[in-house]
């Protein structure tokens, strides 16, 4: 099997410390950094623009996932390329165009990212695996941290990772919501590759991140 990365939500980080808590699970053996943008509009929680993620930038070199939920999102996709984002995913609902957004962010040289929301079927995915370099399945309905895993999402896990499979492209198939030691094997027997988890990765601490990020990857 491929080898699973594991991404922390920083949405369950210290936000008075943003740069250190990066730095802090980069030390400890993340693969990536998750970084949750909200609207309170199409989502109904705030978090952060692309000042901030300007300003964590260089504190990591691991890649920037950055997980748009706000709508309109089109006028923002450059910003958050200037800013250092790597992978740039975006919501079906949350623009008039997905495929029209996907050509814009792989347009600024990023990698490409569609989020599934729990209720929005796979076959969405019929005429855009093509054109995308990361399907993200949403494992809670969007907008918070610490949510309970919704066991459904695993058979759409497993349909994508066919779909996946079947294109011969190099496609990341990421799991977002209510991770932790419990759920991770399970969205990893399904098919995921890349796991984020907020709460599961900074509970307890700096300390415990080493540790906790370790139990994700189920070792
Ligand atoms: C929810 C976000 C998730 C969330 C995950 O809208 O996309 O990334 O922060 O948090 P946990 O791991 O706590 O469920
Ligand atoms: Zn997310």
């Amino acid at each position: 099997p491929p080898p699973v990365r594991i991404a922390p939500s920083i949405l369950s980080a210290d936000f008075a410390a943003l740069g250190q808590e990066v730095r802090a699970i980069e030390a400890a053996g993340a693969d990536w950094v998750h970084i949750d943008v909200m609207d309170g509009h199409y989502v109904p929680n705030l978090t952060i623009g692309p000042a901030v993620v300007k300003a964590l930038r260089p504190h990591s070199a691991l890649p920037f996932d950055v997980h748009l939920m706000i709508s309109p999102v089109d006028g923002f996709l450059d910003a958050f390329a200037a800013a250092g984002a790597d992978i740039i995913t975006v919501h079906p609902e949350a623009g008039p165009h997905i495929h029209r957004s996907v050509q814009h962010i792989r347009s600024l040289g990023k990698k490409a990212g569609v989020s599934l929301n729990p209720a929005t079927p796979a076959n969405i995915l019929d005429y855009l695996i093509d054109d995308v370099d990361l399907v993200l399945v949403m494992s809670v309905n969007p907008g918070f941290g610490g949510q309970s895993f919704i066991a459904s999402q695993l058979r759409k896990i497993e349909a994508i990772r066919k779909m996946i499979d079947k294109s011969g492209r190099d496609i990341r198939l990421e799991v977002d919501g209510g991770i932790d030691a419990d759920t991770a094997p399970l969205a990893i027997a399904a098919g995921a590759d890349v796991l984020v988890a907020g709460t599961a990765t900074f509970k307890g601490g700096p300390d415990a991140y080493a540790g906790n990020i370790r139990r994700l990857r189920g070792a």
